[in-house]
This record gives structure tokens, sequence and C-alpha cells, in this order.
């Protein structure tokens, strides 16, 4: 009854910067409420609730982030998921008040919390802020998979990785890092290369912008789609996995990182409740990996396997005979 209230207090902490505060040294609740500006009773008891959480410490009057809170929850901190968690707070949370409209209706709230319609990136996108929060809490949540993923087969088969809707190329950092002598390319939305850069710079990620709709591919015998089957309905699964089974040269693979749901989808409860989030937001949704399997084979691929990678994303690879 009470888990979206736990939620509700980090957002609410990340986005009133208290981590960042910290990150600097302990200060009391006054001195917290004034960089907050906020009234020091109601400051000290977001605070106190941090503590209760194990967000903070508390030594005499004086808070302190915990070691978890400095390496996910300060903005700059190269762990951060503050991407991720005032992602959820201004775009989620709000969404999933209509879950009961999306259940009904079996459709995203898009137009219902924000009132516009449009491309499902148009919307995740709509300003920059807004899309510089969506492809930071992707990175965030992206960094704690993509060694996972990279290391759950052997790829060193694979000469050439192109990683299709990479955003910020944690994925093709995290390849190109356990194969040295395999090119990796990100490819992506324009206005997403753009962004890319600054995380790419100084690796030997090649960046190319495009539509993975409607552009040529980029060259590869490998191809990565990273939380992209997730996100889109069976129509354009079809249409994408189509154009990269013939895009690949025989012998060619494709590595697909995603949440697994149970074989009998029973679990795991994060799968289920990312495939509600997909739900309320995207027109796609989580699968098993026999369901997976099942996309996969009807666009022509065989030799397909699933691993279960312990991180928050699996991984299933499938390959062009
Ligand atoms: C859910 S995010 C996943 C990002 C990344 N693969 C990851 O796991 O962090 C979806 C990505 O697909 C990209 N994308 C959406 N539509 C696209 C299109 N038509 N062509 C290329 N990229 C697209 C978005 O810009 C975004 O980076």
């Amino acid at each position: 009854m009470e888990a979206f209230r736990r939620s509700k207090v980090m957002f609410t902490a990340v986005s009133m910067g208290v981590f960042d505060l910290l990150a600097a040294g302990p200060e009391d609740a006054y001195a917290l409420s004034l960089h907050m500006e906020a009234g020091e009773d109601a400051a000290a008891r977001l605070l106190d609730g941090c503590v209760a959480l194990g967000l903070l410490e508390k030594n005499g009057s004086l808070y302190a982030n915990t070691e978890m809170a400095a390496r996910y929850l300060v903005r700059d901190s190269p762990h951060t998921l503050a991407g991720y968690i005032l992602y959820s707070d201004r775009v989620l949370y709000p969404m999933w008040s209509h879950l009961d409209a999306a259940v009904r209706e079996g459709g995203h709230r898009w137009k219902q919390t924000f009132g516009f319609e449009g491309g499902l990136f148009s919307h995740f996108f709509k300003t920059e802020q807004d899309k510089r929060t969506f492809l930071l809490g992707m990175h965030g949540l992206g960094q704690l998979s993509s060694p996972a993923v990279a290391g759950a087969f052997d790829l060193s088969a694979f000469r050439r990785v192109a990683d299709l809707g990479g955003a910020t190329g944690h994925l093709a950092l995290a390849i190109a890092a356990r194969y040295p002598d395999m090119e990796a390319v990100l490819f992506d939305l324009p206005e997403v290369i753009e962004f890319a850069r600054e995380f790419t710079a100084g690796s030997r990620v090649q960046l190319v912008a495009g539509d993975f709709f409607g552009d040529a591919l980029p060259e590869a015998g490998l191809y990565t789609l990273g939380r992209i089957v997730h996100d889109w309905s069976p129509d354009k699964i079809e249409a994408l996995l189509g154009r990269i089974y013939a895009a690949l040269p025989a012998g060619g693979g494709l590595l697909l990182a995603e949440k697994l749901l149970d074989e009998d989808l029973a679990g795991p409860a994060a799968a289920h409740m990312q495939s509600l989030n997909m739900l309320v937001c995207t027109e796609g949704r989580e699968r098993s990996f026999s369901q997976y399997a099942e996309l996969l084979r009807a666009a022509g691929f065989s030799e397909i396997r699933g691993e279960r990678t312990g991180a928050p994303l699996d991984a299933v690879l499938a390959i062009k005979k």
C-alpha cells in the first residue's frame, strides 16, 4: 500500500537536490531547507524519511549521504540513476496514475496525462530537458546491465557491431571494451547522436544518425537492440526484425537486451512491472524467452539462445544461417 510513498520520497529528495547538496559534506536540516527552498520542519520530515529508508545517515543534527546514495543518487556520480529517477518522477509517476484507463483501453497515456499526440519518441523528446532526462535515465540503468549483456555469449566471431537505438552508447561501449578487435557503431536518431557524443568521446565507437524503420542500417555482422523490441507494436517489430535480417550477412547475429519474463509468466515481478510500464508509456510489452524466440524465428533467425544475466536486463542471441 505504501510502496509508492517510498518511491515518491526518493524521487522528491533527488529532484530537490538533497543528495547533490550532501555530496559536499554533512549539513543540518536548517541549512538544507534553505537550499531546498522549504520550511525547516517539512524539510526535516523529508530528510528523516530518507534516513528511515536508508538513503541518508544522521549523526546528531547532521545528515549525510549513505554509500548507496553517494553512488546512485548524486547527479554527478558516474553511476548515477538520477536520470531515471527524475524521468520516473516527472513522466512515469503522473502517467501511472492512469493505469486503470491504460488497462481498460489497452494503450499508453501520453494524451490523457500530458495532452499531446504524436510519435512515441516525440513524447520522450518533447523538450531538450525531456530528452536529456530520458537519455540519462537510459544511461544510468543501462550501465548496470550492459557489461553483463556483452558477456552473456561469446561474440568473438563478429568483427563489427552496430547498436541500433543505442542512446548514449553504453552497450556499444561495453561490447567494444570486452572485444578490443571489434569495430563498434552507435546508430540512433540525429538528435540523440548529438547527445551521445559526450559519452563516446575518446572511444572507438563510431556514430551514425538515422531512423531504423526507414534508413539504411550501418553495415555490421552483429546488430544489437537494447530495450527496443519492448517499445513497439507487433507490426513495427516485424518490420524492424525483417530489416535487420535482410541487412545481415549469412552467419550474422542479433543480440537483444531485454528483461525476460519467466516461461510460465509467473514472474519476475520487476519484469511484470516493466510490462505494465510499457503499457502506460509505449506501444510494447515485456516477453518471455519463448515469446522473443517466436518473433525471431518468424523473421528468419535460428540458433536462438537466451541467458539470464543477473543484471536488470537479460540477453537473447539469434543467428542468420
Ligand atoms: C528505450 S530507449 C533504449 C536506449 C538504449 N538502447 C538503452 O538500452 O539504453 C529507445 C532508443 O531508441 C531510439 N529510437 C527510437 N526510435 C528510433 C528510430 N526510428 N530510429 C533509431 N533509433 C530510434 C531512441 O532515440 C532511444 O535511444
